[in-house]
């Protein structure tokens, strides 16, 4: 489905992705690692548009995508959500859901304003696919909360809503589980899991290792913009350079340990 080669991206003198190549098949979720600073928040800001790489290709679904402008890439049916949540904090849970809609919707800006009978059933239409989606992420009823009167946790999911709203093929995380405690951690995991089954492929950045462990069918670490290891997860753990490089000595154990899960 997307097969990434070469990708380089640099600031500066920093080179903050260094010749990344990552493939990923329909259906899977894939769990993508590293230390901060790593590139992993760059890595999708090139998949979704927000950069152009200095070198490399995306090809998604066979159709070369890098250097597309970033709606371009959410209509080839690419969603995401963001390390830093990006809410509309001062309105309600409903009408951030439905901003993911937008670049899908054809109604054209005088028909809505003339309260054109398409623009109104395209509205009804984009509320109704809102409102399942809230359903699917567990906010069932706090559709005219405020969203910044919601818990982080809730936030983030209202965060994978307007992701999935558009019904995209390809959904990508950065740190869904930041901020969360252990059964909010166990929720997302059981919410990530449920979006596979219903045919959306996942790329997953996260720091807790034993939920991309339990979570992901392959695991891929950066590590100073390089891609060190990218295999099945009970091997990357185990894995010397894994363990040296991401992790360091100490919390070497624990990830050891992250694979018995
Ligand atoms: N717009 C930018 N301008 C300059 N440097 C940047 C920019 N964006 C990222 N960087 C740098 O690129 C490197 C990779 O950053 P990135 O945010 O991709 O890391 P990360 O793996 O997501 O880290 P974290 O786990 O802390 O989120 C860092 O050194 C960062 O400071
Ligand atoms: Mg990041």
């Amino acid at each position: 489905m997307l097969d990434m080669q070469g990708i380089t991206k640099r600031f500066g003198g920093l080179t903050a992705v260094d010749n990344v190549s990552l493939k990923v098949r329909q259906g899977e979720i894939v769990g993508l690692i590293g230390p901060n600073g790593a590139g992993k928040t760059t890595f999708f800001n090139i998949l979704t548009g927000i950069y152009k790489p200095d070198a490399g290709t995306i090809a998604f679904e066979g159709r070369e995508i890098q250097g597309l402008r970033p709606f371009r890439i959410a209509r080839c049916g690419i969603a995401r959500t963001f390390q830093n949540i990006r809410l509309l904090k001062e309105e309600t849970v409903l009408d951030n859901v439905k901003v993911g809609m937008f670049h899908k919707t054809g109604t054209g800006l005088w028909a809505s304003i003339l309260g054109l009978r398409s623009a109104r059933d395209e509205e009804r239409r984009v509320t109704e696919e809102s409102l399942r989606m809230l359903e699917t992420v567990g906010l069932a009823g706090c559709e005219h909360e405020q969203a910044g009167n919601l818990s982080y946790g809730s936030q983030r999911r209202v965060e994978i809503a307007r992701a999935l709203v558009s019904r995209p093929k390809l959904l990508l995380l950065d740190e869904p589980t930041a901020g969360m405690n252990a059964e909010e951690v166990r929720e997302m995991t059981a919410l990530i899991r449920r979006i596979r089954e219903q045919g959306t492929t996942v790329i997953l950045i996260e720091h807790n290792v034993s939920m991309v462990v339990g979570l992901c069918d392959r695991i891929a670490v950066l590590d100073h913009g390089v891609k060190i290891a990218d295999d099945v997860p009970e091997a990357v753990v185990s894995h010397p350079a894994v363990i040296e490089a991401y992790i360091g000595k100490e919390e070497g154990e624990e990830v050891a340990s992250g694979a018995a899960h």
